[in-house]
């Protein structure tokens, strides 16, 4: 019988490598550094957490599972999972292309492959595909690298399309899911080579944990990422996993809880006086809302809202009673931060012009609480 994603996830044992002998009802945690050669009955050898850990492992098949991949690796942080594309991919020399509305630590990680490693960094608006094909065909990249939806920019980006035009110059295309998740889309359904996510985020979504994963489309790139995961040991340890898979089973309905109430919220955001502009993917009046709407089964839960001065976006953040200031997103709890001075303070003011960020732009992540306290918290906030 053919299960849907849903129900497989709520019965995380059967991702195991092997079948435990007590049937429980969770997959055991192996927190141990060393396997003792000499006792192990299997087929398949442990013997050193960093290389392969059976708990590591249950998690790393789930992902694979979930995404259609061929092979995961479950890192120590989200930003180890870009790490561990850029190690694997990259030479000394080699060119990438990333998306300019990009997480600000991606965007800092490429400064030091630049400098370090003389990666040759191009960007673009991936939603300007004349000039991502210019780029392909008059550079020899080697990696073409985005976030759909994008973070903090909330764009959308035509992952099919991306996917054919890299691969018609022979580059391998890698798509970090982080904003939506596999719940909600599937980047190598849509012709990438690599997903890969902070599960920090929605995945874990309680906030208690730092960590990442990378999900190969082909089994050649699945042994690579395994392989350069160990050289440069970005493996998560066995306890992370442990709470990272307690999200799991949940991440649907939350999901669609996050959806639902950060578009109630920016839709009463996008009426006051005081905004700007509200920018969410879930919007009819969000330029790729109809590309958001054929790629991803649930929006996010994350938003951009424009204030009319700085002053007024930190009156709103220094007042809110619910909403704390926060970076990262995904969580039970609702969050705002002004990405200039937080999560993107990497970028210059003018590379955050470019991508439509200014010092008075605040980003939202809607948490589950209910809106009618979120609304109420808003509007003592803003007085
Ligand atoms: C889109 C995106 N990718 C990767 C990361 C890095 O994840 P982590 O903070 O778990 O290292 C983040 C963090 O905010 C992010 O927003």
């Amino acid at each position: 019988m053919k299960e849907n994603i849903q129900t497989k996830i709520c019965h995380q044992t059967q991702f195991a490598p092997f079948e435990d002998i007590a049937g429980a009802s969770h997959f055991p945690i192996y927190n141990t550094a060393t396997f003792d050669l000499k006792k192990q009955k299997g087929e398949k050898i442990y013997d050193y957490t960093r290389s392969d850990n059976p708990t590591r492992e249950t998690l790393e098949n789930l992902f694979s599972f979930v995404e259609n991949g061929a092979g995961a690796v479950c890192t120590h942080t989200g930003i180890a999972a870009v790490s561990l594309l850029f190690e694997t991919v990259l030479k000394a020399n080699s060119s990438i292309l990333v998306e300019a509305d990009c997480y600000g630590g991606t965007f800092r990680l490429l400064k030091v492959f630049k400098e370090k490693y003389n990666i040759q960094v191009n960007f673009a608006d991936f939603n300007d595909t004349d000039m991502v094909e210019h780029i392909l065909k008059t550079n020899n990249i080697d990696l073409v690298l985005c976030e759909s939806p994008t973070n903090p920019g909330l764009k959308i980006i035509d992952l099919k399309l991306i996917a054919s035009i890299s691969h018609k110059y022979n580059a391998l295309f890698a798509v970090d899911n982080s904003l939506a998740t596999f719940i909600s889309q599937k980047p190598l359904d849509l012709g990438a080579d690599f997903s890969l996510f902070s599960t920090t985020k929605y995945i874990s979504g309680h906030g208690g944990v730092i960590a990442g994963a990378i999900v190969a489309k082909t089994k050649e790139l699945a042994n690579q990422i395994h392989y350069y995961a160990n050289a440069h040991g970005r493996s998560q340890n066995p306890f992370d996993v442990y709470l990272i898979s307690l999200g799991i089973p949940t991440l649907k309905i939350r999901m669609k809880e996050h959806e639902a109430n950060s578009i109630e919220i920016a839709k009463f955001l996008q009426n006051q006086d005081y905004i700007v502009k509200v920018t969410h993917p879930g919007l009819e009046n969000h330029p790729q809302h109809a590309l958001a709407k054929s790629q991803m089964k649930y929006m996010t839960g994350v938003f951009c809202a424009d204030f009319t001065s700085v002053e007024l976006a930190e009156r709103f953040i220094e007042n809110s009673k619910i909403f704390g200031e926060k970076c990262s997103f995904g969580s039970a709890d609702s969050r705002v931060e002004i990405p200039a001075k937080i999560s993107h303070a990497s970028f210059s003011k003018e590379e955050l012009k470019a991508i439509g960020i200014s010092d008075s732009t605040v980003r939202f992540s809607i948490g589950l609480e209910e809106v009618e306290d979120l609304i109420e918290d808003i509007k003592q906030a803003v007085k």
